[in-house]
């Protein structure tokens, strides 16, 4: 039995296209259903579908044997598993957003609201740039229109929430796309997943 976590959401859906291109028979994903473990029509793969956040953690501890999950969680996260590969889709860019002014308005220290704090305090730290972190779980975007930031760190797909906001990219912090995130030990013993990450790879 091989063990898939699955980050809830958009990637879940594109990771099921990818797998079934791969020749796994995923018609139990596609049905409208609350379970959250569900198999393919072998019986030899399980898929546990959880928050983004938490593929890492499933792989990390071997409950999943390799997860599907977007570049900037597992910066996050950073765990120790295999980043195998880069599946090129959920394609998006982790930016420093704000209004045009915001990083020169902003005072000596520069508060920064985000989803990601690990992130923002490796990349501001390489640059020598004192931060206040707020962390925040979502609608990132509402900080600095609201004052309780200067700037943000996150996710920006079309650009259309910072457009409608008024705000912009002032930087690139990296660039994202979903991963396939690996178990270092059922990569060594799991031996069926080789051909199966083959076919993934063909398949990008
Ligand atoms: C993400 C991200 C931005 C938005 C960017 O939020 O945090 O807010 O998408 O997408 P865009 O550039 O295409 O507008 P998400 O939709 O995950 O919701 P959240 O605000 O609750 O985190």
């Amino acid at each position: 039995m091989i063990t898939v976590a699955l980050a809830k959401g958009r990637l879940a859906r594109d990771a099921t296209e990818l797998l079934e291109k791969c020749g796994l028979e995923l018609s139990e994903l596609k049905t409208e259903t609350r379970k959250l473990v569900l198999f393919d029509g072998s019986g030899k793969y399980r898929f546990v579908f959880v928050k983004p956040s938490d593929v890492p953690t499933y792989v990390e501890r071997g409950t999943a044997d390799f997860g599907v999950v977007g570049k900037d969680t597992l910066l996050e996260a950073d765990k120790d598993i295999y980043e195998l590969i880069d599946l090129k889709f959920g394609v998006c860019r982790l930016c420093v957003c704000g209004y045009p002014d915001s990083l020169e308005r902003a005072g000596g220290i520069l508060r920064v609201g985000t989803k990601y704090p690990h992130v923002t305090k490796e990349y501001f730290g390489t640059r020598g740039k004192t931060v206040d972190i707020i962390k925040l779980s979502g609608s990132v975007e509402l900080a600095p229109v609201m004052g309780l930031s200067d700037v943000i760190v996150d996710i920006v797909e079309s650009g259309k929430t910072l457009e409608a906001n008024g705000l912009e990219v002032l930087e690139e912090v990296c660039k994202c796309s979903a991963r396939v995130v690996v178990n270092r030990v059922s990569l060594k013993t799991k031996k069926e997943l080789v051909p199966l990450f083959e076919k993934i790879r063909a398949n990008v």
